[in-house]
């Protein structure tokens, strides 16, 4: 197996996109800590990964606030080990024109989706540091590298991991660190269902898709190494 006895950290595992890499990284032999705020949601998932016969562990936690992300770190860390993979999942999309943001919605996505990452990954590094090895996978989006009309907000916040993770990167190579990201476009899961009701989604990838995406940079070789991927369903245009 791919990662057999290794231990990954996945936020936002409770569902879609987190889910899956959570099972998809269960199922090559890793352990999963399972973050996110819905208790009911990262206990499925865990019990997937038991199913699976991997150690798990399900642990509440808001990416957004710097204590519970401490406190959920220790935790998985206390539970499973040293942590050898972080996958910043967790993630919200706050869909609306520009005039129409208020300064709360642009605070919420910042916080969730570019702070949540930053707080993470300082809670993980020091380990990782220690060990000279480990790997961060951002989920950024397809709205990190391109201009999208109404989703500035999340643009700003998704252009902001992905200019984290190039730098990060970069600072991290001495290290033995591998920061990567990345951007898919329309996945089917509950938040693009949410911020696009209108949408027909018939077509778009599947959380599987980004799972096995997320697989491949967890088990790269470590004399090469991929920045960011843009992943996209068939029938839409390349960048
Ligand atoms: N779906 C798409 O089309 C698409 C496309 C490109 C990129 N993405 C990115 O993919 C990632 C996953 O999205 P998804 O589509 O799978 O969404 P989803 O089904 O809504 O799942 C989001 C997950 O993030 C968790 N989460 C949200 N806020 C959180 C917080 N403050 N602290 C901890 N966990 C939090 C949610 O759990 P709780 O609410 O219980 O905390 C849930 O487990 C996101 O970063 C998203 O931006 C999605």
């Amino acid at each position: 197996m791919l990662l057999d006895g290794k231990n990954a950290i996945v936020t936002g595992a409770g569902r879609g996109i987190g889910r899956a890499i959570a099972e998809a990284f269960a199922e090559q032999g890793c352990n999963i800590a399972a973050l996110a705020r819905s208790q009911g949601e990262i206990d499925e998932t865990i019990e997937s990964v038991w199913r699976l016969g991997r150690g798990g562990v399900a642990v509440s936690c808001d990416v957004a606030r710097a204590d519970s992300v401490i406190q959920a770190f220790r935790e998985a860390e206390e539970k499973l080990g040293t942590i050898d993979i972080l996958v910043n999942n967790a993630g919200l999309a706050c869909f609306k024109p520009f005039a129409e943001l208020s300064l709360a919605d642009w605070e919420e996505t910042m916080a969730v989706n570019l702070t949540g990452t930053f707080l993470c990954t300082q809670a993980v590094l020091p380990g990782m540091m220690k060990r000279r090895s480990g790997k961060i996978i951002n989920i950024s989006s397809v709205s990190g590298l391109k201009p999208i009309a109404e989703q500035s907000a999340y643009c700003a916040a998704k252009h902001g991991v992905n200019g984290l993770t190039k730098a990060l990167a970069l600072e991290l190579q001495p290290h033995g660190i591998g920061v990567h990201a990345i951007c898919p476009g329309g996945v089917v899961t509950r938040l693009s269902e949410e911020a696009m009701p209108e949408r027909d989604k018939s077509g778009w990838m599947l959380p599987e898709d980004i799972a096995h995406t997320a697989l491949f940079l967890a088990t790269q070789h470590p004399r090469a190494t991929t920045d960011i991927i843009h992943i996209r369903r068939f029938d839409s245009s390349p960048l």
